[in-house]
């Protein structure tokens, strides 16, 4: 399979998550990410796993009880902006978001620039050190660009002393791919 936008976060979450870590999912839609990262920190590892619709809950606790995986796992109904309202620890090794909308849904309930921004901002503070972020960002067809351009500008201002900030972006493939940008807490 060629590389994408997908292969290039599990890639990185791979390297960066082992047994055992605390860890989320910002945007759970149908649980994919959710049961990859269950599988990564195991049954001693904690996975919260955030989405605005209900519909996404039940997918993904299905998915999750298919593969015998539900167990140490917190799937939470409210948008990730809210984020510190539902975790109190500060040692969280990875969070993952794959933003839009939720495929096989309506395509007009999705991420928006303000509240993805400020749960960005949230995870950041939640990050242990060398903890990381990972971003799929969509761009074109329904989405448009208004969503990457803000989560790209806002990327731009972190301290570069404290983060570290790859963006990976498919530059000759056409139609406008998802972006991939990588976040790294040094400090
Ligand atoms: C592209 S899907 C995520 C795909 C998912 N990670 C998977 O593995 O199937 C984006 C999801 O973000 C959800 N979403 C939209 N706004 C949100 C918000 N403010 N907080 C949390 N989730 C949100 C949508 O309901 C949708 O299910």
């Amino acid at each position: 399979m060629k590389i994408n936008t997908t292969t290039l976060a599990k890639d990185f979450i791979k390297e960066n998550v082992k047994n055992g870590d605390v860890v989320i999912d910002a945007t759970m839609g149908r649980g994919n990410d959710t049961l990859f990262l269950k599988q990564l920190v195991g049954k001693d590892g904690f996975v919260y796993a955030f989405d605005i619709q209900e519909e996404a809950i039940q997918s993904t606790k299905n998915k999750l009880i298919e593969n015998n995986l539900y167990n140490n796992i917190s799937l939470i109904l409210d948008g990730h902006q809210n984020i510190d309202k539902y975790i109190k620890e500060n040692n969280i090794s990875c969070v993952v978001f794959n933003f839009g909308y939720l495929p096989k849904a309506n395509h007009n309930i999705a991420t928006k620039p303000h509240t993805s921004i400020l749960a960005i901002e949230k995870s950041l503070q939640i990050l242990k050190i060398k903890g990381i972020i990972s971003l799929c960002v969509y761009q074109g067809g329904d989405t448009g660009f208004e969503e990457k351009d803000a989560i790209l500008n806002f990327v731009k201002t972190l301290d570069y002393n404290k983060y570290t900030v790859i963006v990976s972006d498919f530059f000759n493939r056409p139609n406008y791919p998802p972006i991939h940008i990588k976040i790294i807490k040094e400090s």
